[in-house]
């Protein structure tokens, strides 16, 4: 339980509010890189800020205010230039540094940069790695882009799926951290909503947490599963302050502001053998419904359940009439360390997990389990009849909505044929995340 001071400290996030001010000490994923290629500019709202983003004629990325600063006019549906974004009220032009590169008439009538050099817009670094575009929205030096180690490996189809969550980021990010959920809201509720009684999945007898570097360490035995179980010596990734990895997906919670979030995933299946070597030109995106046709949250898979949870939470979860059980170590682990991260960020240190200096190597390595799925092939008859790895060709697992071309384009990465996955897999039960 958290009184109503804290649980306003925890969940508000605009400008000034000293968790807005704690994530904007680090990088944010805000979007698809491919995103850009088919939309120039995109109006985005983060942290309770309206933000355009844009990628203009000269390949150059920025994230600028959603408003002109001449007289307010929507950016989002300026037009970009070979160097910046232009109002299409009066035409003044902004780079992604957010200097006014030009304003037409005044700079005829007036003939010199005398207004010009006055007037600059709000703009904010972005940066791309992993497919994935990362804003920093803070103030003062950037820390170093995070570098997972995944985003490098070969011979993987990757794909970032997009949805809009109506609720606050915190319960969000409190389910990353939350082990025996897993049980009850995938598992056994899977079950129930088959219209099946049971039985239902085991139950987990011990969990348990670790601090890391970049997160939080949550493991877990079940009843068909001991301490020599990759659930328990490996565990599964909190990865700090917005994030979950789970091997062969990450997925961020990302504060659109107090009301809404925006979840990004970024998967990873591998090609098999007989694929390689297999490079993906471009990573495709998709926005993930939560509504079904009848305006029902949607239930069938993984991410969409977790939606389900937290938006049922209420648009921000009161804390204060939560009773916390056993299970909520974690989360309680959480709030702890956000609270401690506000509190160094307001005496001028740095958070946990920001990084000042290049991790070894140049990228992070995050614990993982089945190192070897992602990063050695498998042959393709192997793989297709792999419990886990097979299914998952089959349909995206997470989230529903996959489009037919994102799926296409992946059997055809794995030189598979529709007619083989039409062919029913191996049954497995979801896997814990
Ligand atoms: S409002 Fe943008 S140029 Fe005038
Ligand atoms: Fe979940």
């Amino acid at each position: 339980m958290l009184t109503h001071e804290q649980n306003e400290l925890l969940t508000r996030v605009g400008p000034g509010t000293p968790m807005g001010t704690l994530l904007r000490q680090y990088w944010l994923p805000i979007a698809a890189e491919s995103e850009l290629d088919d939309r120039a500019v995109k109006p985005v709202r983060l942290l309770g800020e309206n933000l355009v983003l844009y990628k203009d004629l000269g390949g150059h990325i920025g994230l600028i205010d959603r408003h002109c600063p001449h007289r307010r006019a929507d950016m989002s549906f300026g037009f970009v230039e070979d160097c910046g974004l232009r109002c299409n009220y009066h035409g003044w032009l902004f780079d992604a540094d957010g200097r006014t590169v030009e304003q037409p008439y005044e700079d005829v009538a007036l003939g010199n940069a005398q207004v010009r050099d006055k007037v600059r817009t709000k703009a904010y670094p972005v940066r791309a790695t992993g497919g994935l575009l990362w804003a920093f929205l803070g103030t003062g030096e950037p820390p170093i882009l995070p570098q997972y180690e995944a985003f490098s490996w070969p011979n993987g189809f990757k794909q970032i799926i997009i949805s809009e969550v109506p609720c606050n980021w915190a319960q969000c990010q409190e389910n990353s951290i939350d082990p025996v959920h897993f049980e009850w809201m995938h598992s056994n509720w899977s079950i129930r909503l088959k219209g099946q009684r049971g039985p239902y999945a085991p139950r987990h007898v011990k969990i348990d947490f670790e601090e890391f570097e970049h997160g939080f360490l949550y493991k877990r035995i079940r009843e068909d599963t001991d301490e020599k179980h990759d659930l328990w010596t490996v565990g599964r990734v909190t990865l700090w302050p917005i994030g979950v990895f789970l091997g062969d997906h990450f997925e961020w919670r990302v504060p659109i502001d107090d009301e809404n979030t925006l979840s990004i995933a970024w998967s990873f299946q591998r090609v098999p053998l007989e694929s390689e070597p297999y490079v993906q030109e471009r990573i495709p995106y998709w926005y993930g419904p939560t509504r079904d046709a009848d305006g029902e949250w949607i239930s069938s898979h993984v991410m969409n359940q977790d939606f389900v949870a937290w938006i049922g939470q209420g648009t921000i979860a009161d804390r204060t009439k939560e009773h916390l059980g056993r299970s909520d170590l974690g989360v309680g682990l959480m709030r702890r360390q956000l609270f401690a991260d506000v509190k160094a960020v307001a005496e001028g240190r740095d958070p946990k997990g920001v990084l000042r200096t290049p991790p070894e190597g140049g990228v992070i390595h995050l614990p993982i389990s089945h190192y070897d799925r992602y990063t050695r092939g498998l042959p393709r008859a192997e793989l297709l009849a792999h419990p886990v790895l097979g299914r998952h060709l089959r349909g995206y697992p997470y989230q529903a909505g996959q489009p037919r071309e994102v799926q296409e384009a992946l059997w055809a990465a794995m030189g598979v044929t529709p007619e083989e996955m039409a062919q029913p897999s191996a049954r497995q039960a979801p896997q814990a995340a």
